[in-house]
């Protein structure tokens, strides 16, 4: 059994101190959140203790394990704290909106031998996992291109996009550590283009950008095009295609159900798409942590590595630079 504290109450707090509470072989001893309105419920309805203070619930001796889900901006000081104390973690993303800052975490995980998982949940969504094993098994030949649409239905609240590190780092960070998980191959070129088309006034005052658009390639060629939106009016649209050598294999958006409907005004009409992220991706979240949990039960390594959360920063990195001078961005 593996006791196990959940840092933040916020949307993704939620999720995963639920999916802890309801896993057989994991404990919910705390949510620790410094907004008692929004922990104290939420611990109360699944058994747990609220706390206020991250600090003091890593530092529990009956806390084996952590997971962060607090804002981007404090992810590095509570990881370090709970490395430093000897306790796994499951991580949000970004490691930290800087580079020097996440190869300094990076860097201190390796030398204390911490296991932290990153939470890169979209590689455990069953499609997508299956598209993986499918491309290792050889089904579509050498992979050629990879195109990944990811668009959210609507901007976030002003706070979060304030301390979310800028929509390369925080929205498109998902897509790029996508590419690495399918394209199978590190990129060394990134080409960016980045644009204010949702809200100018509230992209421009935090410096950030609501649809870009990102190219990769890989040194043998294998290429990949990202495209985010901050806003889609249709839902949350959530779609990769590989192509390759021998075939091609495409994941689509998903629905409550797969009904079709036709009228005298209509033909093909579908449901609305599942609602955001909580939603499309409740399947991955729970398939994540019971990854982040069994792994630790069963000794065995973690799938994803603070590595991957590096890896696919650089990336963000590379791209914001391209969008900045207006050039190839070489790794
Ligand atoms: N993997 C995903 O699909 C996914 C989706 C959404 C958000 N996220 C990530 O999760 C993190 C949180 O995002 P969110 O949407 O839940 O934000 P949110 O604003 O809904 O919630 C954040 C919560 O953290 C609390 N908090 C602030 N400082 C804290 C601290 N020091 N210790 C404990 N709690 C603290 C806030 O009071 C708030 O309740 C971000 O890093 C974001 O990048 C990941």
């Amino acid at each position: 059994m593996l006791r196990i504290a959940v840092l933040g109450a916020g949307r993704i707090g939620r999720i995963h101190s639920t999916n802890v509470a309801a896993h057989p072989n994991a404990k919910l001893i705390a949510i620790a959140d410094p907004v008692a309105a929004a922990v104290d419920p939420l611990a109360e309805a699944l058994g747990a203790e609220a706390m206020n203070d991250p600090i003091a619930a890593i530092d529990r001796d009956d806390v084996d394990a952590i997971v962060i889900g607090t804002p981007s901006d404090n992810h590095a000081d509570l990881l370090l704290h709970a490395v430093a104390k000897g306790k796994a973690v499951m991580c949000e993303k970004p490691i930290d909106a800087g580079m020097e800052r996440s190869q300094a975490v990076v860097d201190d995980v390796k030398a204390k031998g911490g296991k932290v998982m990153m939470a890169f949940n979209r590689r455990f969504e069953t499609s997508f996992a299956a598209i993986r094993k499918a491309i290792e098994a050889g089904e579509i030949g050498e992979v050629r291109q990879v195109i990944i649409s990811s668009r959210d239905p609507g901007l976030p609240p002003e706070d979060y996009v304030k301390s979310s590190g800028g929509i390369f780092r925080d929205m498109t960070i998902h897509d790029l550590d996508m590419a690495r998980f399918m394209l199978g191959e590190e990129p060394v070129e990134v080409s960016a283009t980045a644009s204010r088309i949702v809200d100018e006034a509230l992209t421009a005052k935090y410096d950030d950008y609501d649809t870009v658009m990102v190219t990769l390639k890989t040194a043998s060629g294998k290429q990949c095009h990202i495209n985010n939106c901050r806003e889609a009016v249709y839902g949350y649209d959530q779609r990769v295609e590989v192509f390759g050598a021998t075939g091609m294999l495409q994941h689509d958006n998903l629905r409550p159900t797969t009904v079709r409907r036709w009228t005298a005004d209509i033909t093909e009409a579908q449901e609305p798409l599942l609602n955001f992220f909580l939603q499309r991706y409740a399947q991955a979240y729970a398939s994540e942590l019971d990854a982040f949990i069994t792994a630790l039960v069963e000794g065995k390594p973690l799938p994803t590595s603070v590595e991957d959360g590096l890896k696919a920063l650089a990336l963000a990195e590379a791209a914001i630079e391209s969008v900045r001078t207006g050039q190839t961005v070489r790794l």
